[in-house]
């Protein structure tokens, strides 16, 4: 350790011991918020202050009903209002004079710099927006998106929002195989993808992996890469059918509860769950919180959000939220770490990044890459630090104050989820305190609680389940065609008025401050990816040597949980080789994704089950973390888990 490390080290310790972090003055004399009186506004007419909010956006026709509630949980914003979240994402803002603006720098992986204005991103929209009404996208119709981080996926979504065809965007790093599945799953008429994609200096063929699983689907073509791509009598390339695209398109009219995406996410069984959003209040909350929880000042700031586009969090936070507040932002293609570990912190120096948005998992690796990598950019114009995606450790929280945002930044934990669609308990910088590792309290409107079983608000303290207790603007409105799996998951656990969260909470005594434990349900998050246990565990059974599998997460100091498999083979053999291992993993990221391999396999030549044959996950979760079993009475053959236990000290014994 050189004594720069140990000093940090030291400095860390010691602001352990700190347990609240009151807004710095300068920040608050500046901010948009700087007290508490919004929160009291809001709650005492939660309807009314949103409604108020949603003036900021531009509405072509206002609206009739804030809310209407006549029918829950099947709640409607802003009814009778229309307007297009295309337009006012770029329209208003080009002709508020500000076309010129950069609405994104963007960086590619091999070092190009494009910087896109809002001029720009209008022409483009309106064109792409033309290219897919010639090819006989209709208002209503479900279009696919498989791009990578380039400017093109702004452009298609935007111009899927401008004609009313709600978008399904699957992140870049599933495989063909699960965007496969979600184009199934909602009907999607057409995807819109590349010839390929780069990652870490290497080059994927992503055409050609699609074609292999989706023959009839048409498909538009950004050239990106170059490399070769099948092209079909269906296919065509975007910068040939771009050229001949009329250059004008009228953002369509539409309702508030027009269905402006469907982004697919993992739940507790292994089909995926079609989240759907529509476009007013999902627009005002978004832009809401865009603006109040990273204080934006659109004019002066620079907005960095390092998510891929293919999450919630880059919907909401690349695409939608700055640009309906006409924020400049910066957006990069490539990796973390590459072409070198220090690369987030030479775009913040390069574009003067003001405002910083990343996961406690991105954190804690450069943690430890290092602080010289951090050290060697000027980020001095740096002057806010946001996480997301799961609880944040302390010591992650403190190093990122620290490090990156030298120590007078504030730092703000917002728990969210791609149901809620955008922030919902956080604490607004100029006006709250910040306590390390709690994500604070509920925003301005959003009424969340921590109940038990039954549904009573626990006394603080006590560790309960999270819930939403009032509707909010954000919300999604249904599952894609699946109102019963809704009703269900969400609407069930306590009444039809209340949105059962899924996470594990608690909240404390002196402030009433939210510290979000993590899931309840069989939901794990790897790197802030949300993954189902059902969904991998169909992936691996799907291997035709595999007879049985159970998966867990299991808690991981880098990646907050990591995947291990239990796994029974077909035959007699209880143990399989390493080449297997590694075929089942490979076999894993090709039914899913690189991100959902099993981080460890362990051959079980059973597993515990009840009598009734039901998999005791909770106990495999025991055994992995090397807790004590909890009652093993009710396995039909306890003798199973005393052998699953000399598997996992070996499995220890290897590792270290
Ligand atoms: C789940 C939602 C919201 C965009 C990224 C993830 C966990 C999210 C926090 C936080 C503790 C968090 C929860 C939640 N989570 N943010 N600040 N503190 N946990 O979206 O994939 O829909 O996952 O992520 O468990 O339920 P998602």
């Amino acid at each position: 350790m050189t004594t720069a490390d140990s000093s940090l080290e030291a400095r860390l310790e010691e602001l352990l011991q700190v347990e609240r972090f009151d807004p710095p003055e300068e920040f608050t004399a500046a901010a948009l918020i700087g007290d508490m009186s919004v929160h009291e506004r809001a709650g005492q007419d939660p309807v009314g202050w949103w409604a108020e909010q949603a003036q900021a956006l531009h509405w072509s026709s206002p609206w009739e009903t804030v809310l209407d509630d006549s029918n829950p949980p099947f709640y409607k914003w802003f009814t009778g209002g229309r307007l297009n979240a295309s337009h006012n994402c770029l329209d208003r803002h080009v002709e508020a004079g500000i076309g010129d603006r950069v609405a994104f720098h963007w960086r590619g992986e091999e070092g190009e710099e494009r910087d896109i204005t809002y001029a720009e991103l209008h022409a483009d929209v309106q064109r792409f927006a033309n290219v897919l009404k010639d090819r006989g996208v209709q208002k209503g119709d479900v279009v696919g998106i498989y791009l990578p981080m380039i400017p093109e996926v702004v452009v298609a979504m935007l111009a899927c929002a401008r004609i009313g065809a709600p978008h399904n965007v699957v992140f870049g790093g599933f495989s063909a195989e699960s965007v496969a599945e979600r184009m199934e799953f909602s009907d999607a008429k057409l995807l819109v993808t590349v010839d390929g994609a780069r990652r870490k200096g290497k080059t994927a063929p992503i055409k050609a992996a699609v074609d292999d699983c989706m023959r009839a689907l048409p498909c538009i073509v950004v050239r990106h890469t170059g490399i070769d791509a099948p092209m079909a009598e269906k296919d065509a390339w975007l910068h040939e059918l771009m050229e001949t695209a009329d250059t004008e398109c009228p953002a369509e009219d539409l309702d508030s509860e027009h269905p402006l995406f469907v982004l697919y996410t993992s739940g507790s069984t292994a089909k995926p769950k079609g989240i759907l959003h529509t476009t007013g209040g999902y627009l005002t909350q978004v832009a809401w919180t865009h603006r109040y929880v990273f204080d934006l000042k659109p004019d002066s700031d620079v907005w960095f959000c390092s998510a891929d586009v293919g999450w919630i969090t880059g919907h909401s936070y690349i695409v939608y939220g700055p640009l309906a507040n006409g924020a400049t932002s910066v957006m990069y293609e490539g990796a973390p770490d590459h072409p070198h570990r220090g690369i987030w912190w030479e775009l913040c120096e390069r574009y003067g990044a003001t405002l910083f948005y990343t996961a406690p998992t991105a954190i804690r690796a450069c943690m430890k890459w290092g602080v010289e990598h951090v050290e060697k950019h000027d980020l001095s114009k740096l002057r806010l630090l946001g996480t997301v995606g799961e609880p944040i450790n302390p010591k992650a929280w403190l190093w990122y104050r620290e490090v990156v945002g030298g120590g007078r930044c504030p730092v703000v934990d917002t728990w969210w989820q791609t149901e809620t669609g955008a922030i919902m308990i956080t604490t607004l910088a100029g006006a709250q305190h910040a306590k390390p590792g709690s994500a604070g309290t509920p925003l301005p409107g959003v009424d969340a609680a921590v109940l038990d079983e039954e549904g009573n608000e626990v006394g603080n303290g006590t560790q309960g389940l999270l819930a939403l207790r009032r509707p909010w603007p954000g919300m999604l409105r249904t599952l894609f065609r699946d109102d019963d799996r809704f009703v269900e998951t969400y609407f069930s656990k306590f009444n039809r008025e209340t949105y059962f969260v899924g996470d594990a909470s608690r909240r404390d005594d002196d402030d009433g401050y939210f510290w979000v434990i993590g899931r309840v349900d069989d939901v794990i998050n790897v790197s802030g990816h949300r993954l189902s246990t059902a969904e991998i565990e169909s992936a691996v059974v799907s291997h035709s040597q595999v007879a049985e599998c159970a998966v867990i997460g299991q808690s991981d100091a880098d990646t907050g949980q990591s995947i291990a498999a239990f796994v029974t083979l077909e035959g007699e053999e209880d143990d399989g080789s390493d080449e297997l291992v590694e075929e089942i993993r490979d076999h894993v990221a090709a039914r899913i994704g690189k991100f959902a391999r099993p981080r460890r396999i362990i051959w079980a030549g059973d597993l515990p089950k009840t009598r009734s044959g039901k998999i005791m996950r909770r106990l495999l979760r025991d055994i992995a973390e090397g807790r004590e079993l909890g009652d093993v009475t009710t396995l039909r053959d306890p003798d199973v888990m005393a052998k699953l236990e000399g598997k996992i000290a070996e499995r220890q014994a290897e590792e270290a």
